[in-house]
């Protein structure tokens, strides 16, 4: 094998093989002491639980009035809920708790739930699974007990009080459930559910997001009278997709080239790793998006 011939993409082959090997010792060699994170011990949740919480739920989560409620019967169920929804900690006890960036890693988490969970005897974290489950019977259960607030499409709106039901698009199935064994603010308790209902309930949910009418964020506000809106901008998305997609990654805009060079790398991270793969793209015409040159967006 000639160096020369390679181009000057060889150049990178070196480096690449040093660190992929390099990588590959550090992964499976012996690793160095205290890596392994720190156990969650009881200890652990209790001590997260005074630093984030008990200013409002109180010390053992007996709650404070005005600031939080009671937390002895809410269980890892609502636990689990509040922190994998970003709900917890609140910021201001008097707006309603809804979705947001999830402020504990997995290991803290999971440390809270346990916490939580032994401060009275509320429902644990459900184990909902929707494959095989009853679609059916959970458009059904869903269109009775569940469409009043969250209208039928999953959309949510508001119902009253300046509190609303959230749109369903982000909720996982286990988060249907604990919502449903929980009744997370405004929303009721639903204890009569057997877990067959309540996967059937999630299988639809999770349906419906496939079709995309719970993700109704953008026109939200207006509650169920925004339905037929909801529609209308549905068939407006691929349209403005299309739009993207015949715009996007035109050669040359930002970049112009001069077809006689070399063309510049566009993708520093995308080396070859082999000396065979370098050579071939080394000779090979970087034409990949050529035949879209003369495309305009109109
Ligand atoms: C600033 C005050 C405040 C802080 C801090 C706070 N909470 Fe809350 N929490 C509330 C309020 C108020 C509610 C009732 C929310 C509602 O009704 O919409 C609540 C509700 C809850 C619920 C019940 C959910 C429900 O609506 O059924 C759980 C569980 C919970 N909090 C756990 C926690 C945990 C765990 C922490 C610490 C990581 C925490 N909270 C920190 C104020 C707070
Ligand atoms: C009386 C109105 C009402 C009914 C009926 C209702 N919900 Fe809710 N739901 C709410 C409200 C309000 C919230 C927001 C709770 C909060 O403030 O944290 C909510 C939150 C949720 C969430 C969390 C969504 C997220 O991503 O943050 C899920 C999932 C959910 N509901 C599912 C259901 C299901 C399933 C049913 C039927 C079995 C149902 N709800 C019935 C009012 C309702």
């Amino acid at each position: 094998m000639n160096w020369r011939t390679l181009g000057p993409r060889s150049l990178f082959v070196v480096p690449v093989v040093a660190a992929v090997a390099v990588a590959g010792l550090t992964f499976f060699g012996p690793t160095g002491a205290g890596q392994s994170a720190p156990a969650a011990t009881p200890e652990f949740g209790s001590r997260l639980f005074d630093a984030h919480c008990s200013a409002c739920h109180g010390p053992v989560g007996e709650g404070i009035e005005g600031r939080g409620p009671d937390l002895r019967q809410e269980g890892e169920a609502a636990a689990d809920f509040v922190l994998r929804t970003g709900r917890m900690p609140l910021a201001n006890p008097s707006a309603q708790a809804i979705r947001g960036p999830v402020r504990f890693n997995e290991e803290e988490i999971v440390a809270l739930v346990e916490h939580v969970g032994t401060l009275g005897d509320g429902p644990g974290i459900p184990d909902v699974n929707i494959e095989g489950a009853d679609i059916g019977n959970g458009a059904n259960l869903f269109l009775l007990n569940c469409a009043a607030c969250h209208v039928a499409s999953g959309a949510g709106a508001p119902i009253g009080g300046n509190r609303r039901a959230p749109a369903l698009a982000q909720a996982t199935p286990t988060e249907i459930g604990e919502a449903i064994l929980v009744g997370p603010g405004a929303m009721p308790i639903f204890s009569t559910f057997t877990d067959t209902e309540i996967n059937d309930i999630a299988a639809y949910i999770e349906d419906l997001n496939q079709q995309g009418t719970t993700d109704a964020l953008a026109f939200g506000g207006a509650g169920p009278a925004a339905e037929g809106l909801a529609a209308w901008l549905l068939a407006l998305v691929p349209l403005i997709a299309l739009t993207r997609w015949i715009g996007h990654a035109k050669p040359g805009r930002n970049h112009p080239r001069d077809d006689t060079e070399p063309p510049p790398d566009d993708h520093p991270g995308d080396t070859p790793t082999t000396a065979e793969d370098a050579a071939a793209e080394a000779s090979a015409p970087d034409d990949g998006t050529v035949e879209r040159e003369e495309v305009t967006p109109g």
